[in-house]
């Protein structure tokens, strides 16, 4: 079946089960310097599980973020897991559809992506790989799940621009699966997609709420702890097995997402036989969001642009 572009925009638009445009302000946090006194480990402020839903062309998946149960934590604004071994749940993809305003990053662990875009970039995202593309005035491209013997395994994370830089021009940054630094200390085997952890960065470079995006996987009586700005959002996503998150060792099991407070460090063990986490963090924008299907903006103005740029075909380029 052809996608028509009226009907995508509609389905991308009925996938976001907010209803009409969502606006939202926060108060500026108070920063208190921390300099000394004790330091906070993050406990756990509450726990979502993922729900199966459908976008795209037809792509059966879980919806973590995103969804009515927890529509955002700035600046996360979504976040989809892809697993299936049945290639009906994912193959017919995502044909071309739009993003503005706001970032996409893919995160594969098995079978691959094919991406082709407006910008003239195609490629394939295999095993391991990561993409971070920073759609900004415009960007239209396809995705299109590939499986590798049998099982596809992915996730796609949104993550806002600041309203000074949702018009810039896009960029992507594609990390092949070997240039994702891996670190391994006293059971604990930790990839760092982004920001920094045990001597390593990630080659995620140059993005505006400063990120740490951490694949975590500790095997039995393994522990991780890990330092982070006590005023950045971050949540743990249960990606396989079990964890206990926190200072109280809540257990957290796969397809749990873990909102986590604010504190100086966040800690991790493991008393099953393995468990595997993604540690996301960022600098929260507090800033008026206003999001509908594939855009993200301030105000309900500039999402009716985006729209009207898009049927217009001036979406892109310029
Ligand atoms: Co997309």
């Amino acid at each position: 079946m052809v996608l028509t572009r009226r009907r995508l925009m509609l389905g991308a638009a009925a996938a976001v089960p907010l209803g009409a445009v969502v606006l939202s302000k926060k108060e500026d946090p108070v920063v208190t310097p921390r300099a000394e006194g004790p330091r906070r480990s993050r406990e756990i402020e509450r726990v979502v599980s993922a729900t199966r839903t459908s976008d795209g062309a037809g792509v059966n998946l879980n919806r973590i973020l995103g969804g009515r149960e927890l529509p955002m934590l700035d600046p996360f604004l979504l976040l989809d897991e892809f697993q299936s071994d049945n290639p009906n749940d994912y193959i017919a993809g995502f044909p071309d559809h739009p993003h503005r305003g706001f970032e996409t990053v893919t995160y594969m662990l098995h079978g691959a992506m094919e991406h082709k875009d407006s910008v003239g970039n195609h490629g394939r995202l295999g095993p391991g790989t990561a993409q971070w593309m920073t759609a900004g005035r415009g960007i239209i491209h396809s995705e299109m799940p590939k499986q590798e013997r049998g099982l596809m395994w992915g996730y796609q994370l949104w993550v806002n621009l600041p309203k000074a830089n949702k018009w810039r021009a896009p960029r992507y940054q594609d990390i092949p699966a070997e240039k994702i630094p891996e670190r391994d200390l006293d059971g604990a085997h930790v990839r760092v997609v982004a920001g920094s952890a045990q001597g390593a960065t990630g080659p995620v470079q140059g993005i505006d709420v400063e990120p740490l995006f951490l694949d975590v996987a500790l095997t039995k009586g393994a522990r991780f702890v890990h330092d982070l700005p006590a005023g950045h959002t971050a949540f743990f996503y249960l990606v396989d097995g079990a964890l206990r998150v926190g200072p109280s060792k809540r257990e957290l099991r796969r397809g749990q997402l873990a909102v986590l407070a604010p504190g100086e460090t966040v800690e991790a063990s493991c008393d099953a036989e393995q468990g595997r986490g993604l540690l996301l963090a960022a600098r929260p924008l507090n800033e008026p969001v206003a999001r509908r299907g594939p855009f993200v903006m301030n105000t309900d103005d500039e999402i009716r642009q985006a729209f009207d740029d898009y049927r217009s075909g001036r979406l892109v380029g310029g």
